[in-house]
């Protein structure tokens, strides 16, 4: 059984023909005769030589509106005031030696804690990461140095990254496969329903969490604040339950906010959605601007001296690029570009925008069961897993594309700044695509 939780596997009867008469067939085989094959990405559809804005385009000549992007373009490909900082900063100092520090690591570090969400704000410490993953690993070790416990809770089906000790934590077999022990302690429980409107809803998700949490003796639990692959959205009753049960029961919090973070939700945070402020937060993806690999952690500024191991006398994230003053300059354009052009409110009411205007008319197409919207994280569930194939290669050849996320999601996360008639054009080939594959049953 194939897994197709987090994305299509290029395995499919219609990737099969994809590449039939592609010039860029030659590099593809070279690149899957180089490469380790990876199962999310290869082999690869085609060759890109161009990223801007919402556009990526093949060397076949094909230009398709990027929705999918690995949710780090919340400014786009290439964005111009990314690069200047990039190109700026590595002209002055482009590393940092360990036992040094750098302005940019420092500004960057200030402004995470002057923006972080609910009571973290101007409460927080920080450590930067090369990757979300080391990010997540990070958090976990602070968890498990702040309680003196190692259990932990997370959801099935979630994803944390790929490193053994984000592996654990994620949910999903197609990350465990093959590896042997996974970390020890890690209960997977079953994530909260999409939107639960009835109080029975709630309690029937939420007393398993609260029955584990209650033994007293779990270091954190760790979730997605919205689910990024599938876009359902937990009630805040349902995180607040949470949220009480860790305090009662000195368990940290974390909410991997890797691919909802910075204005993707319509908030700066997606946790903002739920209520409720995590201990510790994972950010990541567009954190470098789509350009540079950059990942932090922000949370409670007294974790740092709390529990029978306080941090303070840990080596958590010994990375070698630790403090990248290019990664930091990257963030800070980021964030100044995230708040000068107005971009977190803009998600919000473009998204809400696109919801009156096409919520209708896609739930009314053939095997279209939902439509979500939060922020720029745009999903429409399908029924079938064939047929949501069939569309997303469909609308691959009219120019777009997504990610096909649970196996039955069409995950559209467009540039926060996408001009309006774009969005529109992308969602009339989603439409187009889906009658179209639904005809082709
Ligand atoms: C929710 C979530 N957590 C963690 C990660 C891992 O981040 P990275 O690939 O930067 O290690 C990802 C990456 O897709 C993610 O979506």
């Amino acid at each position: 059984m194939i897994d197709i939780t987090e994305g299509d596997q290029n395995l499919s009867t219609e990737r099969e023909g994809w590449t039939s008469d592609q010039p860029t067939n030659a590099l593809i085989e070279r690149d899957s005769a180089l490469y380790y094959h990876q199962i999310l990405s290869t082999p690869c559809l085609d060759e890109i030589i161009n990223a801007e804005g919402p556009y990526i385009t093949t060397r076949s000549g094909r230009t398709l509106l990027d929705f999918h992007g690995n949710s780090v373009h919340q400014l786009g490909f290439s964005h111009p005031a990314v690069i200047e900082a990039i190109e700026t900063q590595m002209r002055s100092l482009p590393y940092c030696t360990r036992r040094y520090t750098n302005s940019p690591a420092v500004e960057l570090a200030t402004r995470l804690v002057a923006c972080a969400p609910g009571e973290l704000r101007d409460h927080a410490r920080v450590l930067l990461t090369p990757s979300g993953s080391a990010a997540v690993g990070i958090a976990l070790k602070i968890a498990r140095a702040c309680t003196g416990r190692h259990k932990t809770i997370a959801f099935h089906d979630s994803f944390h990254g790929a490193t053994l000790d984000a592996a654990s934590l994620s949910g999903q077999d197609l990350f465990h496969r093959g590896m042997g022990p996974m970390l020890p302690g890690v209960h997977h429980v079953d994530p909260p329903g999409g939107l639960m409107s009835a109080e029975a809803d709630i309690e029937a998700s939420v007393e398993p969490i609260e029955a584990l949490l209650d033994q007293h003796d779990f270091a954190a639990v760790i979730a997605e604040p919205i689910r990024a692959t599938t876009v359902r959205v937990a009630p805040a009753a349902f995180w607040q339950r949470v949220r009480a049960a860790c305090d009662r029961n000195g368990t940290l919090l974390i909410f991997d906010e890797i691919p909802t973070g910075l204005g993707r939700s319509g908030m700066l945070w997606a946790s903002e959605h739920t209520g409720v402020t995590p201990d510790l937060m994972v950010i990541g993806k567009g954190l470098g601007g789509g350009i540079f690999p950059q990942a932090a952690v922000v949370g409670r500024a007294e974790l740092n001296d709390l529990g029978p191991t306080p941090v303070r006398e840990l080596a958590l994230g010994h990375y070698t690029h630790e403090k990248s003053p290019v990664g930091s300059a990257a963030a800070l354009a980021v964030l100044d570009t995230l708040e000068h052009e107005g971009l977190v409110e803009r998600s919000s009411a473009l998204g809400q925008a696109w919801r009156a205007s096409y919520a209708p008319r896609l739930s009314a197409l053939p095997g279209v069961v939902d439509v979500r919207q939060v922020g720029l994280m745009l999903a429409v569930e399908l029924t079938d897993p064939a047929h949501a194939d069939r569309v997303m290669y469909e609308s691959l050849r009219q120019g777009l594309s997504f990610k096909v996320g649970g196996g039955t999601c069409l995950i559209l996360f467009p540039p926060l700044n996408v001009e309006t008639a774009l969005l529109d054009r992308a969602t009339e080939i989603l439409i187009g695509a889906i009658e179209r594959a639904a005809d082709a049953t």
